[in-house]
Formats: structure tokens, C-alpha cells, sequence
């Protein structure tokens, strides 16, 4: 039972029901060798360079439940995964098919990941992304194997340039 702040607690509950996000921005990824992790840190950095607040979730460490609470709230979603057996890890179809179920709204998004030689991932992801009806603001991005620092800056300036 709440005796004080009442006027604070139900701002807060209509603050956090409403749909409107907070001007911030929530990077995810997994990567077997790091790559996608390199992709993943430089779309940080981008952000980081455009003002926006972001935060980057690893998710052999990162609950799902964790990253949902600040998914929520946030204006930009970008989620990574590596190609493996044709398909992004595990771990990652887990957090989409989560993110789906809870259904946030009025999130723009992308997808990216590195491979090897077919590189389905980035498509994959990009797929679940707009399975949960968000707006796609850049293609997926894909690179082969190891990203070089060209490549990394560019993504970087590419989110730093996003609407
Ligand atoms: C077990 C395994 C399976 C893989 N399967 C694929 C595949 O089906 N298609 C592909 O393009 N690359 C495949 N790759 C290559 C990885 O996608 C590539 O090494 C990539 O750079 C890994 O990114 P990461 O460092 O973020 O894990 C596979 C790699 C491993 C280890």
C-alpha cells in the first residue's frame, strides 16, 4: 500500500505504459569469435557519437529479461548474431521470439552479424525484426568474417547518421 509519492508512482506506471520511447537506444548481440561483438561495439560507438544513450547486451551473460526492461523504453533496437548452420545462434532466436511475445511498440531497429560464406544471420534477424513490427532503419549489415577498422568506422558514422 502506497501512503506517499502517489503522485510520482502512478507517473511512473503511466510513464512506463504508455509506448512512447525514451530517446535511447539498446544494442544486442552474441558472436562465437568475436566479430559480431566488434560489429556490435562499433554500432555503439555510433550511437555514443549521435548523443544517444545506449546500453550493450551480451547475451551469453545478458538474461533476456534483463534486456526486455530496457527494450521497453527504448527508441532504437539493434540486434547481432553470427551465421552458423545457416542460421543465427540460438541465444538470439531466443531473444527475438521473447521480444515478439512482448510485443513493444514504436521501435526502430536493425539487424547485423558477420559469416563465413552463405550469411543468412543478418537477414534472419532482420526478419524477426520486422516479425515484431518495428521499423527497419538501415539493411542488415553483413560482413565477411572479420570486420577491418574501415568497415567498423563506417558502421559507426552509418548509425551516427541514422533519423
Ligand atoms: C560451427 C560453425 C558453423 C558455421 N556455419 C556457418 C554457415 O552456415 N554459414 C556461414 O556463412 N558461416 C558459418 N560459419 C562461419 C561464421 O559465421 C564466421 O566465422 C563468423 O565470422 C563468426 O562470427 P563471430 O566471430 O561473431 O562468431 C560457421 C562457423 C562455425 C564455428
Amino acid at each position: 500500500m502506497w501512503r506517499s509519492h502517489i503522485g510520482d508512482i502512478v507517473n511512473a506506471y503511466k510513464h512506463f505504459s504508455d509506448d512512447t520511447p525514451d530517446h535511447k537506444a539498446v544494442v544486442v548481440f552474441d558472436s562465437m569469435w568475436h566479430s559480431t561483438e566488434k560489429m556490435a561495439r562499433a554500432v555503439l560507438e555510433g550511437f555514443a557519437m549521435k548523443g544517444v544513450p545506449v546500453k550493450l547486451y551480451d547475451l551469453k551473460v545478458d538474461h533476456i529479461s534483463d534486456i526486455m526492461t530496457d527494450v521497453l523504453k527504448a527508441e532504437y533496437v539493434a540486434v547481432g548474431s553470427p551465421t552458423i548452420n545457416n542460421q543465427m545462434l540460438p541465444t538470439v532466436a531466443s531473444f527475438l521470439c521473447y521480444m515478439k511475445g512482448l510485443a513493444p511498440k514504436n521501435k526502430k531497429a536493425f539487424a547485423f552479424g558477420s559469416y563465413g560464406w552463405g550469411g543468412q544471420s543478418a537477414g534472419l534477424v532482420n526478419d524477426g525484426l520486422e516479425a515484431c513490427k518495428f521499423q527497419i532503419v538501415m539493411e542488415p549489415v553483413k560482413v565477411q568474417y572479420i570486420p577491418s577498422e574501415a568497415f567498423l568506422k563506417e558502421l559507426s558514422e552509418k548509425v551516427a547518421a541514422l533519423d
